[in-house]
């Protein structure tokens, strides 16, 4: 297994503040109101296994939903790929998807997954390899919401694999800077893209509130990898995990919320909280079928076919990238 990273070193003990990392985002979002961070920095080591024990939650029907749809219709999503298929997946996260995908793959040439998350990534990475031992496996670890480079000479056709609904993590300007920079980087291949649709709020209310409290231990870990990297010194249990469902704006949105006021210190800086204020964690925008497509269509793609479960819960879409 072959391996590239463009992790940035850092320096035990010396917090980074290097612009574009975590201290350096944490400070900005600290210093504006309304506060908000990227959904990013939740994946840390203690993140990834956190958002792992979310995908097995009874009330998160998002993954287990995808992953029979994927299984029903992994035939018909293998003829859109095609052989000899150089397939990326963003975001890869623990690689339960892909399994399926290229155990239907005719020959498939290569497979790059790309991940922020560089320790859990490398693990999955090579469990993977084993069970797959003729496959060349490229894992990168890297942040794909910033301009990245995949290798220059793909190995076959490139198709990107984007599962999850991570796209509604992205505001819908970020949503469409993404998919732009996908179609380019994909010409002549395609993208297999996974995204939640907008149901009754009780539903989604509660696949961000489930009763075993592992979503809001997810939240608040964001805290914690602030004191443990950065050396800040947020009052952890002094804040509570907020999520809702914002009907006009089709998101979820999710905040941590101050239980009194109190300040937290960061890198020689302070900062107030009042009783009630958020530091708003993350948002998880909720599409309408019609609604993808337009999107992809604006971002250079033609829309192929489009899988659903029986109650339309959650969608897969094959999208076409430009032939040059
Ligand atoms: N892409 C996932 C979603 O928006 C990410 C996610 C699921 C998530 N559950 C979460 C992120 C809970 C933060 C907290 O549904």
């Amino acid at each position: 297994m072959l391996t590239a990273t463009a992790v940035r070193s850092t320096v035990p003990g010396a917090p980074s503040l290097a612009p574009g990392g975590f201290g350096a985002d944490l400070l900005a979002a600290l210093g504006q109101r309304p506060r908000s961070i990227s959904p990013k920095y939740f994946y840390d080591a203690p993140g990834s296994a956190l958002f792992d024990a979310i995908c097995e939650l009874p009330e998160y029907y998002p993954t287990r939903t995808e992953l029979g749809i994927l299984q029903a219709h992994v035939a018909d999503m293998a003829d859109c790929i095609g052989p000899g298929a150089e397939l990326i997946e963003f975001g890869a996260g623990s690689l339960t998807k892909v399994r399926w995908l290229l155990d239907a793959l005719e020959s498939p040439a290569a497979f790059l997954p790309i991940d922020i998350s560089g320790d859990h990534l490398m693990a999955a990475a090579r469990a993977l390899q084993h069970d797959h031992p003729t496959l060349r496996v490229f894992p990168l670890v890297a942040d794909y919401t910033r301009p990245f480079h995949l290798p220059p000479v793909a190995l076959g056709r490139r198709v990107g694999f984007f599962p999850g609904s991570t796209l509604g993590n992205f505001t819908p300007a970020q949503a469409l800077y993404f998919l732009r920079m996908a179609a380019r980087q994909l010409v002549g291949g395609g993208l297999l893209l996974g995204v939640d649709l907008i149901k009754s709020p009780e539903v989604l209310h509660a696949a961000y509130n489930d009763a075993a409290g592992v979503t809001a231990a997810f939240n608040l870990n964001l805290l914690h990898r602030a004191n443990r990297e950065l050396g800040a010194d947020f009052a952890v249990d002094q804040f509570a995990h907020s999520a809702f469902y914002n009907a006009p704006q089709r998101r979820i949105e999710m905040h941590l919320m101050s239980r009194c006021r109190q300040s937290v210190t960061l890198a020689g800086r302070t900062f107030e909280f009042a009783a009630g204020e958020t530091l708003h964690t993350e948002n998880s925008h909720k599409f309408t079928v019609d609604g993808l497509r337009d999107l992809a269509r604006q971002a250079g793609f033609t829309p192929g076919p489009v899988w659903t479960d029986p109650a339309q819960w959650f969608s897969l879409h094959w999208l076409q990238a430009p032939t040059h």
